[in-house]
């Protein structure tokens, strides 16, 4: 009698996968699809979850009956009620190539554990903090672009961010609109925060990868800035690691030294995280 034994197989197959212990298990809000190698995605917040602007979370779901995770920066600031991510997509990326069909109402895991250097507390006092970033490496500044702490923290906040072509910036130039417009950010933010979009493969108003412009000293004659001083000026980084290594170097050429959560510097870097 083949029949029911067959019945119970399906219902198996179909039940739904166990949520990992120890894990929350969250809903998304909404979704926004930029390119098709770009996507932001919302959910909710749970009640005990602290972090702080910039760090970055364990974000998984469930692939057949196990759970993938990967690294995301927390794009929404420390004060936000919900969690906002930036993603590539991947095509055969173990999760982003599930993450990319994900909809209002879908369970996205997170491990309960942030992390991370990019975080106020990782820098020495200064006066003008450059935020360095290429591709979905703008997540953790879309963060801290919206934390009142980084403009109580700097006189200056610059955000580079450099895309392939236009449409890649979209995320970044709809985020400081958004805070141009934010009931009360956008006082907090005055004229403080500087946005530098440019891009490498496409007509565009600035064009470029980052470290030419800082190696030519563009950036600075465009934003009407003094060359980068150690004494005064403070930068973090988020991209790809050869954008990181290349952009590292430059900063250590102007003398800034690097820093971390337990010894406080001039820089600090991560890894934009893919997958
Ligand atoms: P390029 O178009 O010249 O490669 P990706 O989408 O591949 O992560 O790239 C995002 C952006 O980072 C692109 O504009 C790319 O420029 C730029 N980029 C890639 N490698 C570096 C690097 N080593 N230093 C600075 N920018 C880089």
């Amino acid at each position: 009698m083949n029949a029911p034994a067959k019945t119970e197989e399906f219902a198996v197959a179909q039940a739904p996968a166990k949520i990992p212990d120890g894990v929350y298990a969250e809903t998304v809000l909404a979704v926004e699809h930029y390119t098709d190698r770009l996507f932001r995605f919302r959910m909710t917040r749970p009640a005990g979850f602290r972090f702080r602007s910039g760090e970055f979370a364990m974000i998984g779901l469930m692939v057949g009956d196990k759970p993938v995770y990967r690294a995301y920066s927390i794009a929404s600031p420390a004060w936000d009620e919900e969690l906002e991510f930036f993603s590539i997509k991947v095509p055969d990326g173990p999760l982003t190539s599930h993450l990319q069909l994900i909809k209002p109402g879908d369970t996205v895991l997170m491990r309960k554990k942030p992390t991370g250097t990019l975080v106020l507390d990782a820098l020495t006092p200064g006066k003008r903090l450059y935020m360095f970033s290429t591709g979905t490496g703008i997540a953790p500044f879309a963060s801290l672009i919206r934390d009142p702490e980084t403009y109580e923290k700097f006189e200056e906040v610059i955000l580079t961010h450099t895309c392939r072509d236009v449409a890649e910036l979209k995320y970044g130039l709809d985020l400081v609109e958004e805070i141009r417009n934010h009931e009360f950010l956008a006082e907090i933010v005055g004229d403080k925060l500087k946005h530098y979009p440019t891009v490498t493969r496409e007509e565009f108003s600035h064009k470029g990868r980052i470290t030419d412009l800082i190696e030519s000293a563009k950036l600075f004659s465009d934003l009407g800035v003094p060359a980068l001083d150690p004494a005064v000026d403070r930068g973090m980084i988020c991209g790809s690691t050869a954008m990181l290594k290349d952009t590292k170097d430059l900063l250590e050429k102007a003398g800034l030294v690097e820093g971390s959560n337990n010894k406080p510097g001039e820089f600090v870097i991560e890894r934009a995280f893919v997958g």
